[in-house]
């Protein structure tokens, strides 16, 4: 559908997405600002297509096809002449986007869409310095891209309906699913749920209730989460998820930081990427914290998960997105063995709610449940023991 496309931006996302869309058949420019970004991003390229050679996963011409058809390059002009689609994936900062958008403005045609990866960032506001506004639209991709089946595709206040169309087409031929986030609102759909979750699971540790392996052990082995929320902090990178939280923060309070993510945040331990985050590493690439399954039973999932349930809720009763897309955002993007509306419907929504006024009480107005919530509990939709909450139930 599309002849060439434009990544911008090398870094851990920029580089994944190049994977991805080559490996898929389209020719590739991924331009950054210094030729050794791009050589350290065609490295990291190389390690995972071998990778999937070693699995069985793609042929050895495969490889090569997919190497060939990604190109460098220092020249943003370059990068982006005559590609159709352009998914930018720069640093996560407003001022800077908005520069590369105006750039590219300029640069490209009238029909060219232009993608943004930001997680965090509003559309709108990127969009208002191009005279396309309805040509951009958030194309968000998990970490690592290559290996995580959703994109969010999130529109912003003047995308076009003929945009979105394009673009889910075009994630369908990637073979990775798209959910779509229909308002432009802090956070997006994942990360409104992933942000109030990891750092409901700070707090929990800052305030002495828990340490971060018994957090870490009860959602990977009782909830069933790939990872711990820490290891998964240390993995996509603690800057990453700092500056996603602090957009959220700062934009509607859809979030709260806590101080023990932001000390690590000020110190420079992002996580894997410096040795030091919630963890240490050695440098292994794909090394992984040892996390004790004897500790899973230490702290209630609902404590931790009850925030992010409240995101959830915010976002249905917004109209954000439909529940069933909700659902489906956090199972493929970030591997949750079933939704979170589901697991909240098998813990109670009235206990949810009993979680949340019990830290409002304490902790403040951030943790009051949702009208939402509050409306299901006085309706007794309280999940499968009522046969209805935010499913039915037979
Ligand atoms: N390419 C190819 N192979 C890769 C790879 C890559 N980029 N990254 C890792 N691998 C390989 C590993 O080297 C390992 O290979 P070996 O078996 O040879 O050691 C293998 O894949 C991983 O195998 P595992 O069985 O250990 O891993 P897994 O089954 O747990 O899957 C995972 C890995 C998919 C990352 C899984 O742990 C997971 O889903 N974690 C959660 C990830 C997540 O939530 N991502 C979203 C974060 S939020 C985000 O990205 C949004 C944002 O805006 C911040």
């Amino acid at each position: 559908m599309f002849e060439k496309i434009a990544v911008i931006g090398a870094g851990t996302m920029g580089h994944g997405i190049a994977e991805i869309v080559a490996l898929k058949g389209y020719v590739v420019f991924m331009c950054d600002v210094s030729e050794e970004i791009l050589q350290g991003a065609i490295k990291k390229i190389e390690w995972s297509l071998r990778k999937m050679v070693e699995k069985g996963k793609l042929s050895h011409d495969d490889l090569t096809s997919a190497l060939n058809r990604i190109k460098t390059t220092t020249n943003l002009a370059e990068a982006v002449k005559d590609s159709e689609l352009i998914i930018e994936a720069v640093p996560e900062n407003l001022e800077l986007k908005k520069e590369i958008f105006s750039k590219l403005d300029k640069m490209t045609c009238a029909e060219t869409i232009l993608g943004t990866n930001t997680s965090s960032l509003p559309i709108s506001e990127i969009a208002s310095v191009t005279s396309k506004p309805d040509k951009v639209v958030g194309i968000h991709f998990f970490n690592p891209p290559v290996l995580m089946p959703l994109v969010e595709i999130v529109c912003g206040d003047k995308t076009s309906s003929q945009t979105v169309d394009r673009v889910l087409t075009f994630v369908k031929t990637l073979d990775k699913q798209a959910i779509v986030c229909r308002k432009d609102v802090p956070g997006f759909v994942v990360n409104r749920i992933l942000e109030a979750l990891i750092q409901e699971a700070a707090w929990i540790v800052y305030r002495g209730e828990a340490s971060i392996l018994e957090v870490d052990s009860a959602v990977k082995y009782r909830a069933k989460l790939p990872m711990g929320l820490f290891e998964l902090s240390d993995y996509v990178g603690i800057d990453v998820l700092y500056s996603a939280g602090k957009a959220i923060q700062d934009r509607d309070k859809g979030v709260i930081i806590s101080p023990l993510f932001e000390e690590c945040y000020k110190n420079g331990w992002y996580g894997k990427k410096s040795g030091k985050g919630f963890y240490t590493y050695t440098g292994d690439f794909w090394e992984k914290p040892k996390i004790p399954p004897e500790l899973a039973d230490k702290v209630r999932l609902e404590e931790i998960f009850a925030p992010a349930v409240n995101a959830a809720a915010w976002l249905l009763r917004n109209k954000v997105v439909e529940k069933e897309e909700l659902d489906k955002a956090v199972m493929l993007g970030l591997n949750f063995p079933e939704g979170i509306l589901q697991m909240a419907d098998k813990w109670g929504i009235d206990v949810i709610v009993q979680v949340l006024r019990s830290k409002q009480s304490r902790y403040g107005e951030y943790y009051r449940p949702d009208p939402l919530l509050e409306e299901m509990v006085a309706n007794n939709r309280l999940g499968i023991k009522t046969r209805g909450g935010f499913y039915e139930y037979a």
